[in-house]
C-alpha cells in the first residue's frame, strides 16, 4: 500500500502533466520571473490554502503565513516579506486574511500559559485590550470570538501600513491597497471586511508616518 508521503510525489507528477498539457510554456515562463500583484498574509491553518481559495495560479500570489496572520513589528520574517513585496515586487494589493474558527485567536482569548507561544499570543491579546469595550459588549461567546478574528485582521492591516516600504509606495504611487478579509471555514467563502484603509491611513499618518 502506498503511503501518503509517496502519494505526494505522484500527485506532483500528475499536476506537472496537467499544467504542461494546458500550457506548454507554463514552467518556462514561471522559471524566468514572478510578477505577483498580490501579497497574501494568512493563517498557517491547513484549511486556509491561499491559492485554492483565491483561484490564483502560481506566479500571481506572494504568500506569507503564520499563526493568526500576524504582522508584528519585531518579526523580521514578515517584515522582510512586506519589504520585498513593496520595494522589489512593486505589489499592488496587500491582503490580510484571517479566518473564523482560528485556533490562535481562540488560544489568545484564554488567560492561560501556552509556553513558547505566549509572546506571540500576547500581541493578539493586545488587540483584545484595544477593543475590549466592544468585545465585552458582545455577550455571545462565539460572536465575541468571531469579532476578535475581524478586529485582529483590521489591526494587522494597520500594522502593514506602518511599514516604511509600504508608505514609500503609497504616498508616491497611490498603492498598495490594503485589504482585510475573513475566510469562512463553514462555507468556503471569503468575506471582504470593507475596511476604509485610505481613511485609516490618513488618521494614523500623524503617529506612524516614517517616510518624508
Ligand atoms: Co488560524
Amino acid at each position: 500500500m502506498k503511503t501518503s508521503y509517496e502519494t505526494i510525489f505522484e500527485n506532483n507528477k500528475a499536476w506537472v502533466q496537467r499544467k504542461r498539457d494546458s500550457d506548454p510554456e507554463f514552467f518556462n515562463r514561471l522559471a524566468r520571473e514572478q510578477h505577483p500583484e498580490y501579497l497574501f498574509i494568512g493563517c498557517s491553518d491547513s484549511r486556509v490554502p491561499a491559492n485554492d481559495i483565491t483561484g490564483l495560479e502560481p506566479g500571481n500570489l506572494f504568500v506569507h503565513r503564520n499563526i493568526a496572520n500576524m504582522v508584528q513589528g519585531s518579526d523580521v520574517n514578515v517584515q522582510s516579506v512586506i519589504e520585498y513585496a513593496a520595494a522589489h515586487l512593486d505589489i499592488k494589493h496587500i491582503v490580510i486574511c484571517g479566518h473564523y474558527g482560528c485556533g490562535g485567536i481562540k488560544a489568545a482569548m484564554q488567560p492561560k500559559d501556552f509556553g513558547l507561544l505566549n509572546p506571540w499570543l500576547s500581541t493578539i491579546r493586545d488587540v483584545y485590550r484595544l477593543h475590549r469595550e466592544e468585545l465585552e459588549s458582545i455577550l455571545d461567546e462565539t460572536g465575541r470570538y468571531n469579532r476578535l478574528v475581524e478586529l485582529n485582521v483590521q489591526e494587522q492591516c494597520i500594522n502593514v501600513c506602518k511599514s516604511g516600504a509600504v508608505q514609500a509606495n503609497y504616498f508616491t504611487k497611490g498603492y498598495p491597497d490594503v485589504h482585510g478579509w475573513v475566510y469562512e471555514l463553514n462555507s468556503g467563502l471569503l468575506v471582504d471586511l470593507q475596511l476604509d484603509m485610505p481613511g485609516i491611513m490618513k488618521r494614523l499618518t500623524k503617529i506612524y508616518k516614517v517616510v518624508p
